[in-house]
């Protein structure tokens, strides 16, 4: 069977020692079994003590790092902006263009192509965020010689919500942002949980995973439903 990729989404969630404890826990499960490729999405301020951990906690092989957005500038005089080359040699991954990013702090599509820019410039893999009704727009902006790329469809209603889109309904647009990139990996995100997280797994190449990525024990339940 093929691994697929499960990214935990923390989101703007957990202090310092609360990074330590979760670590601390997920890798004790990771240890005894892990069959996917899992990565964790920290906040900025955490992710060079998450790589510490990993590392400490002898995961590296099994764990990986993502940030949940990065500057769509490289270095230079953008104040509060933290560019690719930064973070380059902790994280392999980054979330681009979430729902969230687009809707509270006013993200264009423009601007989740130009972090894509950087990304790739520095070797970091995009995790670009689409959603149900814009998906071909938000797609078809993106470079086409990118390769490496994995796209994340979230349909709006079901984050947060505790209501998953039905997997036979989120198939149609995996169906459709496949036709479009051929061979891109697709991940659902959207109310994932332990009990429906196989259901999706069946399709898509992975899930992103909010909500039940916080507790290590119902993440580790995700990443081997
Ligand atoms: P949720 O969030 O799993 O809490 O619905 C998913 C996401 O926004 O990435």
């Amino acid at each position: 069977m093929k691994r697929k990729l499960i990214v935990a989404n923390w989101k703007s969630h957990k202090k310092l020692n609360e990074v330590k404890e979760w670590f601390e826990k997920f890798s004790e499960l990771v240890k005894m079994k892990a069959e996917n490729q899992v990565v964790v999405a920290v906040s900025d301020v955490f992710v060079f003590e998450a790589k510490k951990l990993i590392e400490e906690f002898g995961v590296d092989q099994f764990v990986s790092l993502a940030v949940q957005d990065i500057s769509p500038f490289p270095f230079g005089a953008y104040t509060g902006a933290v560019s690719a080359q930064m973070v380059k040699r902790v994280v392999e991954w980054a979330i681009v263009g979430h729902s969230e990013r687009r809707r509270y702090f006013h993200e264009t599509s423009q601007d989740v192509m130009n972090k894509v820019d950087q990304l790739v410039e520095v070797g970091i893999k995009p995790i670009v965020c689409v959603d149900k009704d814009y998906a071909k727009q938000q797609l078809s902006l993106i470079d086409e010689k990118i390769t490496e790329l994995v796209v994340a469809y979230e349909p709006l209603e079901a984050i947060g919500s505790g209501t998953p889109e039905k997997p036979e309904e989120a198939e149609k647009v995996l169906e459709q942002i496949k036709a479009m990139r051929e061979g891109v990996l697709v991940l659902y995100g959207g109310s994932i949980n332990e009990s429906n997280a196989g259901e999706y797994l069946e399709s898509f190449d992975g899930l992103l995973v909010g909500g039940a990525s916080l507790d290590p024990k119902k993440f580790w339940g995700v990443c081997n439903a």
